[in-house]
């Protein structure tokens, strides 16, 4: 399968999972390609004025994996612009990822996973399944190590 997975990493936490699953993925026979959304002239922690610099072309993948922080127990505001104004997800197959501070996904990741998959359902999508990284030490290693599992184990070459 022709996979992107495109995310928005401000600290490198979201970039870092994806690269874990871009190889999970290659690993698994498919064609990965891994894209950031940017924002023009960068971005301060938190910040809601912001414009959107690269915007990843969905159209050339066959899935999508689309990964993003949880800001304020909501979905990072860059990641829900960009996806109103991505084009169609008609016969995508998607999946969506967070990654959050605290421990538990009740903790705003589950949240922004909604808004996520309803954005993506929006355009089109199949959403075929989510997965929740906790950032907090503890927990970082068992939550990347599940939620690449599951994600990867979602598409079939
Ligand atoms: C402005 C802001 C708000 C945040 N709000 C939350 C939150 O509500 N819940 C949470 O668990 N983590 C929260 N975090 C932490 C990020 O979700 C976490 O560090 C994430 O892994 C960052 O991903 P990134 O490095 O890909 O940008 C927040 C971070 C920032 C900068």
């Amino acid at each position: 399968m022709n996979i992107g997975i495109i995310v928005y990493s401000q600290t490198g936490n979201t970039l870092s999972v994806a690269k874990k699953l871009e190889e999970r993925l290659s690993a698994a026979g498919h064609s990965v390609n891994l894209e950031q959304v940017t924002v023009a002239g960068g971005r301060k922690s938190g910040d809601r004025d912001f414009q959107l610099e690269a915007l990843p072309d969905v159209g050339r993948y066959d899935a999508i994996v689309f990964g993003a922080a949880v800001e304020a127990f909501s979905l990072s505001p860059v990641m829900t612009r960009y996806l109103k104004q991505v084009g169609s997800l008609q016969g995508k197959k998607v999946a969506c990822l967070v990654t959050q501070f605290f421990p538990y996904p009740w903790m705003g990741g589950n949240r922004a996973i909604r808004q996520m998959r309803k954005l993506c359902e929006a355009k089109g999508a199949t959403v075929l399944g989510s997965g929740v990284v906790n950032w907090a030490k503890s927990r970082r290693e068992k939550t990347t190590t599940r939620a690449s599992d599951r994600l990867s184990g979602l598409f079939k070459p």
